[in-house]
């Protein structure tokens, strides 16, 4: 068997395209086009790249962006001051804190600063809860990426034997729920699990969201499986791979993702598309009632 390689290039530029024509019936309208505040703390290189591509998209569909660069040393309280401005800024319609952030920054805090109606990452707790419950506004942009591929080539998900590999509040833990949501079986496997190809063997669909290259090998995939794989790592000769064996893994799965030009590309196109949602909903007032919501009040440990 060899598999069908995804182009995520393509139908991330699909989306794209209905971007483009949303905005321009949000205009049409008389209403305020889309507007992506990102804020980048400190030089980290990897972030440098995501954040100007997430910018330059914006600018190729008609959403306005506005960039704010912090020194990695800065004072936490100068960031959440700089994101409390934004959340009163009709400008902006979504809010997003370039992650990872400095050791020193409290992320949790951070992201609860982020008005709950700008939170395009959908890293908000009130919108973590919605993800739980079901019916979220901003579902997270990697794994809404992966639905829309696995959507886009109407592979079927009800039923199926899903593992996620990876367990991160940003990838593997909002993939399973929306998965779950879609009704398959989930397992979520993690750093800690033993003898990960006992899990991997038996999944029809396989999401790799590890950070490690070469983990997953042809052995530990089931002949005709779909395999996504969100990884990107670069290697010592500066090449950039995903977490699984892309060549070995294609000769047996039925659908593969490459990397680059798989998930990444969504990854994008999801903001874009999040963000477009944003205005549209500020735009219908539709907003969340979040009166007796206290973002500040500190999470008791349990
Ligand atoms: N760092 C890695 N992925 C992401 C993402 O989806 N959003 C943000 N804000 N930071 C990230």
């Amino acid at each position: 068997m060899t598999a069908k390689i995804i182009d995520g290039i393509a139908v991330a530029a699909s989306i794209r395209a209905e971007c483009r024509d949303r905005i321009a019936q949000i205009v049409a309208k008389g209403g305020t086009p889309p507007g992506l505040a990102v804020i980048l703390v400190g030089s980290d290189p990897a972030s440098q790249v995501y954040v100007r591509n997430k910018m330059r998209a914006c600018a190729e569909v008609g959403i306005r962006s506005y960039r704010f660069d912090y020194p990695a040393d800065v004072d936490q309280q100068t960031v959440i001051d700089g994101i409390e401005e934004l959340n009163a800024d009709p400008k902006v319609h979504g809010i997003l804190v370039q992650l990872p952030l400095p050791p020193s920054f409290d992320i949790a805090r951070i992201l609860r600063t982020i008005s709950a109606d700008k939170d395009v990452d959908g890293f908000h707790l009130y919108n973590v809860g919605g993800l739980v419950v079901g019916g979220t506004v901003f579902p997270p942009c990697t794994p809404y990426g992966v639905l829309k591929l696995l959507q886009h080539e109407k592979i079927p998900l009800e039923g199926k034997n899903v593992v996620v590999v990876g367990a991160s509040n940003i990838v593997g833990k909002p993939m399973a729920l929306m998965l779950m949501h879609h009704e398959a079986t989930v397992s979520i496997c993690h750093a800690k699990t033993k003898d990960l190809a006992q899990f991997t063997i038996l999944a029809d669909i396989l999401v790799v969201a590890a950070g490690k290259p070469n983990l997953i090998l042809p052995q530990m995939v089931r002949t005709g499986a779909v395999v996504i794989d969100v990884g990107i790592n670069r290697t010592a000769d500066g090449k950039l791979v995903g977490d699984v064996d892309f060549e070995g893994v294609a000769k047996k799965a039925s659908y593969i993702t490459p990397v680059p030009g798989g998930v990444g590309p969504m990854t994008v196109s999801m903001l874009l598309v999040n963000t477009i949602a944003s205005c549209e909903r500020w735009q219908r007032h539709e907003l969340f009632d979040l009166t007796n919501y206290r973002p500040r009040l500190e999470i008791a440990q349990p």
